[in-house]
């Protein structure tokens, strides 16, 4: 048995000369993750329905990233944004998966339209995203992928319905495609957040009359407090890394504790907290 250990001593930044696809670039996760990569040294190239000011952070930390404004449900726009990549970078070294949509309700108040869009966005768009990239991915013997699901891929919630369904779709691509293609050098693992206060969540939370039901996650997050989207960024970042070498096919759950257990106010009834 050998033992390696790698220490890295270069000045270079840890992604420098990496490729890094990101949908949903535009808005909270992905645009934390963007960012985070960006001043890691990586060319991020942007995925996103909408265009956002917040692009220009990005470029000035990584001159040579490109936005693309697209839907993520349009295949063949995404595999012209990824073969335009390659045609100017030659490579994709990670693609992060975190457009996504929030709507849901108990299913017999659902419109149908509404259950065929978020499963077509957030399960569909995913699918997409990585079938773009693994034609490169496989040539190149190398990749990591990263999709964006949820803590509600895992576990039910009330009113979930359309949006857990399509996270827990999410949830069993990624393994298999870690499956699949782990043998030819790609990785393909999952981040499950809990509640990340971007704007998707925040629109829910603080709206008129959420008060309790704020509270009550917040309660539940054990932390005591919702997620930071920059939390998510840096597990995608040790998920990107040579430091996940060894990792596939896995859900990474952030959410401060809440699908630990339950909570039930002992602590606080003790003087604990
Ligand atoms: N915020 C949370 O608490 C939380 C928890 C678990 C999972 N997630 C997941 O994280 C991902 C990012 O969510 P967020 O909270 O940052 O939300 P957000 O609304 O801030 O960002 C989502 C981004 O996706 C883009 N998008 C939506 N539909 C698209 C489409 N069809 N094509 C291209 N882009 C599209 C939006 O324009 C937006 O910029 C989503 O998949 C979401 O389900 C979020």
């Amino acid at each position: 048995m050998t033992t390696e250990t790698t220490i890295h001593t270069s000045a270079l930044k840890p992604f420098e000369n990496k490729v890094a696809v990101i949908t949903g670039a535009s808005s909270g996760i992905g645009l934390a993750t963007a960012l985070r990569f960006a001043a890691e040294g990586a060319i991020i190239v942007g995925i996103d329905l909408n265009n956002s000011d917040a692009w220009q952070q990005i470029v000035a930390l990584s001159p040579q990233s490109i936005f693309h404004q697209l839907d993520v449900r349009d295949f063949a726009a995404q595999q012209k944004a990824v073969d335009s990549t390659v045609e100017q970078f030659g490579r994709i070294d990670t693609l992060m998966t975190a457009a996504g949509v929030g709507e849901a309700g108990p299913l017999n108040m659902l419109d149908i339209e509404l259950w065929q869009r978020v499963i077509d966005i957030n399960l569909n768009g995913t699918a997409n995203s990585i079938k773009a990239v693994l034609d490169t991915m496989i040539a190149q013997r190398s990749g990591s992928i990263i999709t964006v699901a949820s803590i509600e891929g895992i576990v039910g919630t009330e009113g979930g319905s359309a949006y857990n369904a399509s996270k827990g779709g999410v949830v069993l691509l990624t393994k298999n495609v870690a499956i699949d293609y782990g043998r030819i050098g790609i990785r393909c693992n999952a981040i499950c957040p809990g509640f990340i206060d971007t704007p998707m969540l925040h629109s829910v939370l603080f709206a008129e009359g959420m008060d309790d039901f704020r509270n009550s996650i917040i309660h539940q997050s054990k932390m005591g407090r919702l997620g930071k989207p920059e939390e998510i960024a840096g597990a995608a970042f040790f998920l990107a890394s040579d430091d996940a070498s060894y990792m596939t096919g896995q859900n990474l759950v952030i959410d401060g504790g809440y699908t630990a257990g339950n909570a039930h106010g002992i602590v606080e009834m003790m003087g604990l907290v």
